[in-house]
């Protein structure tokens, strides 16, 4: 059996064919400025290209995207890092675009999947997986299917709250995980503090050059997100937690530190999952869109 997978992310999406084991094609086209139906055109041609590539037909589309989802209803709730999906019939849409069946997934919970049966928690019964970039999202893995909560919002780790009255999140919520710790809080913050523009990737090379104030900024993201993940451990008490996501697998080593030092420190006296960096990298949320569907149509919706 053969599937297509699409990663609709803020800047690009991401298409692929898939038999169950390894992508046989990938595809990357910019995501249109304008949302809506100029984003289900794209995210159509994106799949048409990745089966042309492989010389396939895909029996089923796996579509993972940002955003609390209702998963009865195929419909996108909000975005926090995209404009104009706001209560978007996106499976409908793309299901008429693409005469195929339709498989959402929240992006996150995507990711956490494919970690959880091709990645790093491979051979764990259930895993927790945060993703640390733009946003943070996230999944916990259970019997082999990513949690979706009765409305799917289920696995929204990143708006976790750790600071009441804090910075305000994409959500419109105060102190969220991910207003405090993802890559759009950074550069927030780092603006501020350096008085002009400042991007995650030269925030790393300020904290390589030793300048204070970057160092303060990106450890105290760090442990942000190992506060967050420990309390999330008590939650769900994974197998194993695994982080991923474009700003922590590309940030120093002291970041890693001080997330890990973090989350011992708020799990003192309990017994802490062994905590992972994600195998799948960037390729975690198209191989996560693709094995959506395949295990959809193989076993039926989870
Ligand atoms: C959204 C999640 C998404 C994450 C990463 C968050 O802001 O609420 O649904 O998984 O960003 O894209
Ligand atoms: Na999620
Ligand atoms: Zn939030």
């Amino acid at each position: 059996m053969i599937v297509v997978g699409l990663d609709l992310g803020g800047t690009k999406i991401a298409a692929g064919a898939f038999d169950g084991e390894r992508l046989l094609s990938e595809v990357v086209l910019p995501t249109p400025k304008e949302g809506g139906e100029a984003v289900v055109r794209a995210l159509a041609e994106a799949a048409a290209q990745a089966e042309a590539k492989a010389g396939v037909r895909a029996e089923a589309i796996g579509l993972g995207t940002p955003g609390p989802l209702d998963f009865k209803e195929g419909v996108i709730r909000f975005t926090p890092n995209i404009p104009g999906l706001e209560d978007f019939p996106i499976r409908r849409l793309l299901e008429e675009a693409t005469g195929r069946p339709v498989h959402l997934e929240n992006d996150a919970n995507a990711a956490a999947l494919a970690e959880h049966h091709l990645g790093a928690a491979r051979g764990e019964e259930s895993s927790l997986f945060l993703t640390v970039s733009t946003g943070i999202g996230g999944g916990v893995v259970l019997g082999g299917r990513a949690l979706r909560g009765k409305r799917g919002q289920g696995g929204e780790l990143g708006h976790t709250t750790l600071l009441p009255g804090g910075p305000v999140c994409g959500c419109g919520l105060e102190g969220c995980l991910e207003a405090l710790a993802a890559g759009r809080a950074l550069e927030r913050d780092a603006a501020y503090a350096f008085q002009r523009p400042v991007d995650t990737r030269e925030l790393f090379r300020l904290f390589q050059a030793g300048e204070p104030k970057a160092r303060r900024l990106l450890l105290q993201a760090a442990r942000y997100v190992g506060i967050g993940l420990a309390s999330l451990v008590k939650a769900f008490d994974p197998g194993v937690v695994v982080v991923g996501g474009g700003l922590a697998l590309n940030a120093p080593q002291a970041y890693w530190e001080a997330l890990e030092e973090a989350y011992r420190r708020y799990l003192q006296g309990w017994e802490a999952p062994p905590l992972r960096k994600a195998l799948l990298g960037s390729k975690a949320g198209l191989l996560g869109a693709a094995l959506t569907a395949f295990l959809e149509v193989r076993d039926g919706s989870g």
